[in-house]
């Protein structure tokens, strides 16, 4: 790990419009993530770690704030500039997993990279590297709907990872598994995460926090604590002692 400066958020804020009221649902935001973390946001229903995923994948507009992602303000980018940088360097996995049901697994890991990769045998390659990272290589051809319910969420995360992005976002990726699955599952991000890829996941499950390098508390959309101390007032240097402390 290079402790490599992934995301900087300062002073970011979201507010839904909801009939004539305004929902505070991120109230000035300032996090820091490194390269290869594995970090876990917590908090209670409501609180805002939805949002704070989303403005993090560009899929919500911040209302305020400044996002940078590798050195670049990726909210001064074009609508167009966000979506291509949404699939080049973000992957997503949700809770429900959202493999297209009528076709095989092959089918849907290629849909990402068809905007992305127009050459057919580097797509299967790639294909066949991110389901290798997941242990599904021999579902390759499998139709979707027939995989178990860990086997679905493993697939999706080899979705996620199809285009080699900087950034795997999920909200709460193992919701819906039990506790074997979910294990598979939080033990792969961990690996990625070894690999170098970084890792965010809302969780309600104190023991996923555990299996994280850090974990990032929000309550009534405000961080209240982000796993380092008095981060306000400590350099960027001794940040990055305390995060190759935590992922070697
Ligand atoms: N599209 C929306 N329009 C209006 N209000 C919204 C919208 N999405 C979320 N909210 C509100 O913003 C706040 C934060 O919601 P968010 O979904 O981020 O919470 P959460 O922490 O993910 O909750 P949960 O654990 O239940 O998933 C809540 O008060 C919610 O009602
Ligand atoms: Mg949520």
């Amino acid at each position: 790990m290079d402790n490599e400066l992934i995301i900087e958020i300062q002073d970011l804020t979201k507010d839904y419009y909801d009939g004539g009221n305004v929902i505070q649902a991120l109230k000035a935001a300032n996090i820091k993530i490194f390269k290869g973390e594995m970090v876990a946001i917590m908090g209670p229903s409501g609180s805002g770690k939805s949002t704070l995923l989303y403005v993090l994948g560009l899929l919500h507009p911040p209302t305020s704030g400044v996002y940078i992602f590798k050195g670049q303000n990726i909210l001064n980018f074009s609508r167009e500039e966000q979506a291509l940088f949404r699939n080049r360097e973000l992957g997503f996995v949700f809770q429900s997993c959202d493999l297209l049901a009528n076709s095989t697994v092959f089918e849907n890991l290629e849909l990402p990279l068809i905007y992305a990769e127009s050459d057919r045998s580097v797509r299967r390659k790639k294909i066949l590297d991110a389901l290798g990272r997941v242990g599904l290589s021999h579902r390759v051809d499998h139709w979707s709907n027939r995989l178990s319910g860990g086997e679905r969420q493993r697939a999706a995360i080899a979705r996620a990872l199809v285009n080699n992005p900087s950034l795997i976002l999920g909200d709460e990726p193992t919701g819906q598994l039990d506790q074997k699955n979910t294990e598979i599952v939080v033990e792969q991000l961990r690996e990625l995460a070894k690999q170098g890829f970084t890792v965010i996941l809302v969780t309600h499950e104190e023991e996923i926090g555990d299996a994280c390098d850090r974990v990032i508390r929000i309550r009534d959309g405000s961080v209240v604590s982000d796993g380092f101390e008095d981060t306000e007032n400590i350099t960027d240097e001794t940040l990055r002692e305390r995060v190759a402390v935590l992922a070697p």
